[in-house]
């Protein structure tokens, strides 16, 4: 399914008092559904790891899928601080199957290359629509999109360098992917980050 195919099952019209929404605001009402389905494939990651006796992996990637919770429930919060109507979204197929432990490090590193194609298209629509607070609160999601691009692409590197030894990847991602530092720049997230 085509990745913005959400925004169009979405209603047009107007709600109550709130704002219409500009491209900007279509955008980031798909970008919700976007990163609630980045949580949810993260979550069978963390289960397919789990259920393979690799709690590294694991742990890695349960904290990740919490992380695009996050992110889905900062957006959530921005369109509420501007007046703008949000709905919480389906998520869409989530891949559960995989015939090797690699193949799930490369999907992770794909997805995230997807998500920083999406944070630029959302950035792109802020900047060509003048709405500079828009394009602002994109900044931060580029900056992270540039660390998580980079750790699973490390992820990826590991693994083929690993050749098969699965408990040298449970090692590295141990001692060196222990999720991240709090973050004090994030933006607000509606009922508080978790
Ligand atoms: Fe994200
Ligand atoms: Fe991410």
């Amino acid at each position: 399914m085509d990745r913005w195919a959400y925004i169009e099952c979405m209603p047009t019209t107007k709600q109550d008092s709130k704002q219409p929404r500009s491209k900007f605001y279509e955008l980031l009402q798909g970008q919700v559904h976007n990163e609630f389905h980045a949580s949810q494939q993260y979550t069978a990651l963390g289960v397919w790891f789990d259920n393979e006796d690799l709690p590294e992996l694991a742990k890695f990637f349960y904290a990740q899928a919490i992380e695009e919770r996050n992110h889905a429930m900062a957006l959530v919060q921005y369109m509420m601080d501007t007046d703008h109507h949000v709905t919480i979204p389906g998520t869409g197929e989530v891949r559960n199957e995989f015939s090797s432990a690699k193949e799930l490090a490369e999907l992770a590193l794909e997805q995230e290359k997807e998500v920083t194609s999406d944070i630029k298209t959302l950035t792109k629509a802020a900047r060509s629509e003048d709405d500079f607070l828009g394009e602002q609160f994109m900044q931060w999601f580029l900056k992270e999109q540039v660390e998580e691009v980079a750790t699973m692409s490390t992820l990826v590197n590991v693994f083929e360098r690993a050749d098969g030894n699965l408990f040298e990847v449970e090692r590295f991602v141990h001692k060196h992917l222990r999720g991240d530092a709090d973050d004090d720049d994030m933006p607000e997230v509606a009922g508080g980050k978790l």
